[in-house]
C-alpha cells in the first residue's frame, strides 16, 4: 500500500506566497483544527502588533495636539480645523419647529423637531437606508433623493390646514451633512472630499448646499435651507443643550469625527473676517470646529501604529492614503481589520483547513457587529461565535479557536478606543481642559453598542494623563443631527434677527 498523503501542512511558494495543504480520506469525520497551543502563539504575535503603550499613547498626542494647531493657522491642512459659524453655546431658550436632514454614512433621516424652550424638545423621524449603489451614483441624484425623502416627510407628518404649514410658509431646515466641507458661511459648504466609502461623482469641490437647494426647487417644497452642519457640531450643541459641561464631541460611529468649541481669537485664518463682539473686539467670541480628525496622519502615515492589516484596508479602499486615523477606528473597517488577519491564517494553513472558506474571503463581509457579537458572548463554549461562524460562513470552528476570535476582536476594538483617547487628549491639552475636567458627548454605534467601549476610551485618557485623566469623562450625547441641527438652525435665525455676523 502506497504511503498515505493525509495530513496538512503548507508551502512557500516561489512568488512568496503560502499554500496551504490539507489531504483527507472519505473515512475521515474530524476536521483538522489548530491546537490551542498554536492559537496561542499566533495571539501572543498580534497582541504585540496591535497594543498600545501608555507612552507611545503621549508621542501620538503631541503630533496630535500641533496637527490641530496647523490646522487653525494655516488654511487647506490635511486636518482641516473646519470653522462652523456656530457661535458659542445655546441657552436652553431656543424654541420654535424645524426640519432636521441628516445624510450619515448609512443612513438617511428626517426629523421634525420642535423645540420648547427651557432644554425640551419632541422630535418626530423617519429614516431611510441609503444603499451601496447610491453612495457611488451621481451627487445630484443622491440630493434629489434627500428631497423626495423629505417631500414624504412633510405630506405625512405637516401637510397644510389649521395647526399646520399655512400657504406660503416655509419651514427651516437645518441639513446634517457628515463629510468634511470648508465653509464661508453656516449655510454654505464646498465638499472637500467624500468620506465613508461614498464616491458619488460631480460632487467634490462643490457648494453642496447650492446642489441641495436645487433639489428642494425641483421638488417645490415650502422649506428653506437654514444651516449645513457636520453631526460632531450637532452633537457638541445638542449635548450642551442638555449637559452644560459638555466641552467636545465625538462620533465614533461608520466614520470617527470630533468637533468642539474654540476662541474666533484662537483660529487665526479666519482673522480677516473681522468676526468681533458687540463691543467691536474679538476677544469673547466663540466659534465651534468641526476638526475632521478621522483625516489625521493621511498620507505620510508617521505618526500612527499601523500594521499591514491597517495598510490592505487602506490601498483597497476607494480613497487610499485617505483619513487614515480613521480607517484604524471607525465601524466601518473594523469587521475589515479582523477578517483580514483571519484570511492570512487561512493561507498559512492555521485555520478551516479542509473546510470551504469562500464566504469569508469577500471583502467587507464581516461587520463591526460581529466584533460586538463576539465580544459580548456570556457562554462559555462562544456559543454566539458558533453561531455567526456557521451561520453566516458555513464554518466550524474550535472552543480553542472561538477564544481566539475573541482575543482578536478584543485587541482591535481597544486599539480603536485607545486611538480615540489620544484624539480627544490632544482637545484637551489645547484647550487646557485636564484641571476642571470636561465632559464629552459621544455617540455612533460604535460608541453605543460596543462592549467596554466607553470603558476603553477611560482607560486611555488615564494612561495619558494619569490619574487626572479621570476628569475627562466622555458620555452617551443627545441626538446631534435631529435636535442638534434643529438648535442650530434656531440659533442661526437669531443671531441673523438680531444682525449679528449677518455677513457668514
Ligand atoms: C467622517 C466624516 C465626518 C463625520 C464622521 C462621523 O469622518 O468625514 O464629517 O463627522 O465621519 O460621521
Amino acid at each position: 500500500m502506497p504511503a498515505s498523503r493525509r495530513g496538512s501542512g503548507s508551502v512557500i511558494l516561489p512568488t512568496g506566497q503560502t499554500l496551504a495543504i490539507h489531504t483527507r480520506t472519505q473515512d475521515e469525520e474530524d476536521l483538522p483544527h489548530a491546537t490551542k497551543r498554536t492559537m496561542a502563539d499566533h495571539l501572543r504575535k498580534y497582541e504585540s502588533l496591535f497594543t498600545l503603550t501608555p507612552q507611545r499613547m503621549r508621542m501620538i498626542v503631541e503630533a496630535f495636539t500641533e496637527t490641530l494647531e496647523l490646522g487653525l493657522n494655516k488654511p487647506n491642512q490635511i486636518v482641516p480645523m473646519i470653522p462652523t459659524y456656530v457661535f458659542g453655546w445655546p441657552t436652553g431658550e431656543e424654541t420654535g419647529d424645524f426640519l432636521a436632514l441628516d445624510l450619515g454614512g448609512t443612513n438617511l433621516r428626517v426629523c421634525l423637531v420642535t423645540l420648547q424652550g427651557a432644554g425640551k424638545f419632541e422630535i418626530t423621524q423617519t429614516k431611510y437606508r441609503l444603499t451601496e449603489e447610491q453612495k457611488q451614483d451621481d451627487g445630484q441624484k443622491l440630493f434629489d433623493f434627500c428631497a423626495e425623502c423629505l417631500k414624504t416627510f412633510v405630506e405625512t407628518n405637516i401637510g397644510e390646514g389649521p395647526g399646520m404649514l399655512k400657504a406660503g410658509q416655509t419651514l427651516p431646515l437645518g441639513f446634517t451633512f457628515s463629510y468634511p466641507c470648508s465653509q464661508e458661511r453656516i449655510d454654505h459648504g464646498e465638499l472637500i472630499r467624500w468620506t465613508k466609502g461614498f464616491g458619488a461623482p460631480n460632487t467634490e469641490g462643490r457648494d453642496v448646499a447650492e446642489m441641495f437647494k436645487q433639489s428642494l426647487a425641483k421638488y417645490n417644497l415650502p422649506i428653506h435651507l437654514t444651516a449645513l452642519i457636520n453631526d460632531t457640531t450637532g452633537t457638541l450643541i445638542a449635548s450642551h443643550y442638555v449637559n452644560p459641561r459638555t466641552k467636545i464631541a465625538v462620533i465614533f460611529g461608520t466614520g470617527c469625527n470630533a468637533a468642539y468649541m474654540e476662541h474666533v481669537k484662537g483660529i487665526p485664518k479666519i482673522a480677516h473676517l473681522g468676526i468681533l463682539d458687540e463691543c467691536g473686539e474679538e476677544k469673547d467670541v466663540d466659534m465651534a470646529i468641526n476638526c475632521e480628525w478621522g483625516a489625521f496622519d493621511s498620507f505620510e502615515h508617521e505618526h500612527l501604529p499601523r500594521t499591514k492589516y491597517d495598510a490592505i484596508v487602506d490601498e483597497t479602499s476607494n480613497k487610499p492614503g485617505e483619513q487614515a486615523f480613521e480607517k484604524l477606528i471607525s465601524g466601518r473597517y473594523l469587521g475589515e481589520i479582523l477578517r483580514l488577519v483571519i484570511c492570512e491564517l487561512i493561507d498559512e494553513g492555521v485555520l478551516f483547513l479542509g473546510q470551504n472558506t469562500y464566504k469569508l474571503e469577500k471583502p467587507y463581509c464581516l461587520d463591526t457587529a460581529f466584533l460586538s457579537l463576539m465580544e459580548s458572548d456570556p457562554t462559555d463554549e462562544l456559543l454566539m461565535i458558533i453561531g455567526i461562524f456557521t451561520h453566516f460562513f458555513a464554518l466550524e470552528t474550535t472552543l480553542a479557536e472561538r477564544q481566539f476570535f475573541r482575543a482578536l476582536a478584543k485587541l482591535i476594538g481597544r486599539r480603536a478606543a485607545r486611538l480615540s483617547s489620544c484624539g480627544i487628549a490632544a482637545i484637551v491639552n489645547k484647550m487646557g481642559y485636564l484641571e476642571e475636567g470636561c465632559s464629552v458627548g459621544a455617540d455612533g454605534s460604535l460608541y453605543n453598542k460596543y462592549p467596554g467601549f466607553p470603558d476603553r476610551v477611560h482607560e486611555g485618557l488615564q494612561d495619558i494623563f494619569g490619574d487626572k485623566g479621570r476628569n475627562i469623562v466622555t458620555h452617551h450625547a443627545e441626538d446631534g443631527s435631529g435636535v442638534g441641527s434643529a438648535i442650530i438652525a434656531a440659533m442661526t435665525k437669531i443671531r441673523k434677527d438680531a444682525g449679528l455676523y449677518a455677513h457668514v
